[in-house]
């Protein structure tokens, strides 16, 4: 069978990172990560009254929480059709009131007119993945997307490049016959972060199949994401200074 991907013409080119990833995704680091997401965001997220905006929302780990404990609308921003597909499946499983609350976009923040959308925004695991360049345009799309006095929430990036070369083990996880695994290996490459994510799939004898798919990611320190932010019109939150969010709200007057 040969597949051709069509659509209106003029739509923007799809984003086909994550291709590899989103396969090992979930069943690699999911429950580990369900708890950190819960930890980070719930409180934050249960005050939510206009709504919830989930920039790069993946597979979905904040939008199924913004749904779970808030009654407000939820709007989850993700450009990669792999992650993009695994985020719909689980909202299919859905009850019709939870999917009504919840719309997805599938372009980057900057070219989603979101406008006064939500009171509350999570950028989680993200900012890290952007260009500075990029990030620049990020901001700008965030204060349209709050109402002023809305407050946005960012998991910190690595502040700076590693002094050398980090692996980290994915936890094995079994599918029946199976075993799923992954490693994670940071180096610096210039003023990069070069992320090779690898994973295999074994039965009890042999590997059946190994992937492999690579990210770049840019350090930022919390000063630098600060200023940033503080030139669109963002202040710091209180109490979020030995955290690993960077905290921040929309001036009312801008
Ligand atoms: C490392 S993944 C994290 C996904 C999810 N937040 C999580 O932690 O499971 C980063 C996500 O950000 C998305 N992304 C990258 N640039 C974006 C942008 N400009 N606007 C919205 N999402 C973006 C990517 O497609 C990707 O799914």
């Amino acid at each position: 069978m040969h597949t051709i991907l069509s659509g209106p013409s003029g739509l923007r080119p799809e984003h086909d990172s994550y291709a590899v990833t989103a396969e090992f995704y979930d069943i690699l680091q999911a429950d580990e990560d369900e708890a950190r997401v819960r930890r980070l965001y719930s409180r934050q997220i249960a005050d939510a009254r206009t709504g919830v905006l989930d920039v790069g929302a993946g597979t979905g780990r904040v939008t199924m929480l913004a749904l779970a404990d808030s009654g407000a609308d939820v709007h989850a921003v993700e450009p990669a059709r792999a992650m993009r597909t695994s985020l719909l499946t689980r909202l299919a499983a859905l009850s019709c009131e939870q999917r009504d609350r919840v719309t997805v976009h599938p372009h980057p923040l900057d070219e989603t007119a979101l406008d006064a959308v939500a009171d509350v925004a999570v950028c989680h695991n993200m900012v890290g993945c952007l260009p500075p360049g990029i990030r620049e345009k990020l901001w700008p799309a965030l204060g349209r997307a709050l109402t002023p006095g809305g407050s946005l929430f960012v998991q910190l990036p690595p502040a700076r490049l590693p002094a050398r070369t980090v692996v980290r083990r994915l936890a094995d996880k079994r599918v029946g016959e199976h075993i799923y695994g992954g490693r994670m290996t940071m180096s610096a490459a210039g003023y990069r972060i070069r992320t090779r994510a690898d994973y295999w799939v074994r039965d009890a004898e042999d590997v059946l199949r190994e992937h492999t798919e690579t990210f770049w990611m840019w350090p930022a320190t919390r000063a630098r994401l600060t200023d940033e932010l503080a030139a669109h019109g963002f202040a710091p939150l209180p109490g979020y200074e030995e955290s690993e969010l960077l905290a921040v709200t929309l001036n009312v007057r801008r």
